[in-house]
């Protein structure tokens, strides 16, 4: 299968109201340059429905252009307790259907629903933006797909990634599988997929899942300090060196030279031409 493009930005007719987003237990604020989008269910842990992913697919494809950096985080004691365990009773959450609903639908068009929820998540990889996911507690299924969506993870110390999909009978499908095997290599994404045992703060950091780890009091400060680092750098050229750094791998050492070539030619265009 052809892999999923992500959202442009105004690629989305309507953007999604504050009240809208509310209820879905999102929100979302831009301060210049900086946006956050807050998982705001903490009474359910922040759990995740249909319309979640929907509105983060409408957030992308809304994103004003000034925004170079987009966190996302999690109100109350959770990042996000993954998807909302309702979606799998026959009723579903109310307003959005259910799991057994959309299993119903042929192949290829559940196929077709899920790419749609996984622009959710796809968006976050953008080159123009890094996006930084401020972790603590639970981060599950769902959760910790969203964490692994973003370029960069500062966590706290009482976080707890799990991929339970596999515990649960399903795959992960919200785009978090090539992240994990990136970051943690084959044999370590197998054993915390296959196990969907918890990985703690300290593993986290050893194994390439977080670039930091800090006590939650000071996750906030941590990611505004990441937050003026990013900054501090030319925009043009950090979105150049990340298109460069996100097709390293799939290039040969000759390609990728060439790629750094033509990406310097239209840098020193830009600055001196
Ligand atoms: N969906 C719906 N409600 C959830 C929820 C979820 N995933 N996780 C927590 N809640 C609700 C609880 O039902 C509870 O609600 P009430 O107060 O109305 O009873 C409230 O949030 C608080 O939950 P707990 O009392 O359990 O809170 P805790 O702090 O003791 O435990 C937790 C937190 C460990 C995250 C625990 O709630 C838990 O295990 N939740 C379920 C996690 C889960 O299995 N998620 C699915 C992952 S798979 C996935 O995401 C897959 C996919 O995309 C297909």
């Amino acid at each position: 299968m052809a892999e999923a493009k992500a959202p442009q930005r105004g690629g989305y007719a309507e953007e999604v109201s504050a009240e809208r987003l509310a209820e879905i237990g999102l929100r979302f604020e831009v301060d210049g340059e900086i946006a956050t989008i807050a998982l705001d269910r903490p009474s359910k842990r922040n759990a995740q429905t249909f319309a979640t992913w929907a509105a983060l697919a409408d957030i992308g494809g809304n994103l004003p252009e000034q925004v170079r950096i987009v966190v996302v985080k999690g109100e109350g004691p959770s990042f996000s307790a993954g998807i909302d365990l309702q979606m799998f009773t026959p009723e579903g959450v109310p307003g959005q259907g259910s799991f057994s609903s959309a299993a119903r639908l042929d192949t290829t068009a559940f196929e077709q629903r899920i790419r749609t929820f996984q622009q959710g998540f796809l968006w976050l990889r953008r080159p123009e933006i890094v996006s930084i996911a401020a972790v603590h507690g639970h981060a599950i299924g769902a959760g910790f797909q969203l964490a692994l969506a973003c370029d960069l993870r500062i966590v706290a110390d009482d976080v707890k990634f799990c991929m339970k999909e596999p515990a649960m009978g399903l795959v992960p499908d919200l785009t978090g599988t090539k992240p994990l095997v990136e970051l943690v290599g084959l044999a370590k994404a197998i054993d915390i997929c296959l196990t969907a045992r918890t990985v703690l703060a300290d593993e986290a950091m050893r194994i390439g899942l977080a670039e930091r780890v800090v006590a939650p009091g000071d996750l906030a400060g941590a990611v505004q300090d990441k937050i003026a680092e990013l900054l501090s750098t030319n925009r043009d050229a950090a979105a150049a060196t990340k298109r460069l750094l996100q097709g390293a791998r799939a290039r040969t050492l000759e390609e990728q030279s060439a790629a750094e070539g033509a990406e310097q030619a239209q840098r020193l265009k830009a600055l001196f031409g």
